[in-house]
């Protein structure tokens, strides 16, 4: 692939010649977030999706997304420019072992989290993404007893939250996992004024000492308009460079993972894709997603409910 200037001029030029729109999520490499036509979280990222008139998506993300966008536009090219790109939490969550799980609880309906495979979607009666969750939780009857997969975080967040239990999958995702407390209490030690915001996929010793607790594009609206100086953010830090961009004058800090002195609170499934690989799907059309009719038929109906119900 071209270099530098050219590179970027290139993917511009693939873009216009096959009608392509870039999403990108929050995650992404400031490269590739810049050169984007869209930034969003997964709700906004599947609602682009659903609505683009463009012919092929070049999805700037992981593989349940771009899966996502498939889904909700299955006329359209939809590329990803690494297909390993794949996530924790949908690896914790194989298919066949969540089936029997449903099966063992026929009295239960699945509401499940967006990160995971279009198979378990498929399994499923409703999704949910970080943004949505709560208010589509809000909507199911008090009496209906529910499944929440593959977040185990995610799910105890909004169980404490909103007084519900849930039957939860024991997934996690290995980046929200890593954030140290000692780290993060060290951080708030050295920076007293400084207000936490956490992402729900966070376990709950970070949580607890959250000021605020929501979707990436929740918590990069807290960073734009909370007052203070310096604000400490709990969530990959890739999404801090839209923080710096919209709010120059202030400092964002990263939680730490492990013992402070490791990037394991940055997504490696995430950082997969470049821009050498952008330009290379733009230009091949590969790798592309693809999946059966009958199986994006199945996924489609409760990523529609999620679309619905989340208003
Ligand atoms: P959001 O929907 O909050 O962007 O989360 C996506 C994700 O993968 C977080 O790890
Ligand atoms: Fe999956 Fe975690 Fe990466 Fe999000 S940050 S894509 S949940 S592994």
């Amino acid at each position: 692939p071209p270099q530098g200037e050219e590179l970027l001029a290139e993917i511009q030029r693939l873009k216009e010649e096959r009608n392509a729109v870039i999403l990108a999520h929050y995650y992404q490499k400031p490269e590739i977030q810049d050169l984007a036509d869209f930034v969003g979280d997964s709700l906004d990222l599947s609602r682009k999706a659903a609505a683009t008139d463009a012919e092929v998506i070049a999805f700037c993300g992981v593989r349940f997304m771009a899966e996502t966008a498939k889904i909700l536009s299955p006329e359209k090219i939809v590329i990803l420019p690494d297909m390993d790109a794949g996530c924790s939490l949908e690896d914790s969550c194989p298919p066949d072992q969540f089936k029997a799980f449903r099966d063992a609880h026929p009295d239960h309906i699945a509401l499940t989290y967006i990160n995971c495979s279009a198979e378990v979607k498929a399994l499923s009666d409703i999704i949910v993404t970080s943004s949505s969750a709560q208010v589509i939780l809000d909507q199911i009857p008090k009496d209906q007893k529910i499944i929440f997969g593959p977040d185990r975080h995610l799910g105890g967040y909004l169980s404490r939250k909103s007084g519900r239990d849930m039957l939860l999958w024991p997934g996690i995702c290995i980046v929200h996992q890593a954030f140290s407390e000692t780290e993060l209490l060290k951080l708030k030690a050295e920076h007293p004024d400084a207000p936490v915001a956490a992402h729900p996929e966070c376990p709950p010793h970070i949580i607890d000492h959250a000021d605020h607790v929501g979707s990436t594009s929740s918590i990069l609206h807290f960073a734009k308009t909370n007052p203070s100086e310096v604000i400490i953010i709990a969530t990959e830090p890739h999404i801090i460079h839209q923080m710096e961009k919209a709010a120059p004058e202030k400092t964002f800090i990263g939680a730490p993972g492990g013992d402070g002195n490791c990037n394991c609170n940055m997504c490696p499934y995430m950082a997969l894709n470049t821009l050498e690989k952008l330009y290379v799907a733009l230009r091949d059309l590969e790798p592309r997603i693809e999946m059966s009719e009958e199986l994006m038929d199945a996924a489609r109906k409760p990523l529609e409910r999620m679309l619905d119900m989340a208003g």
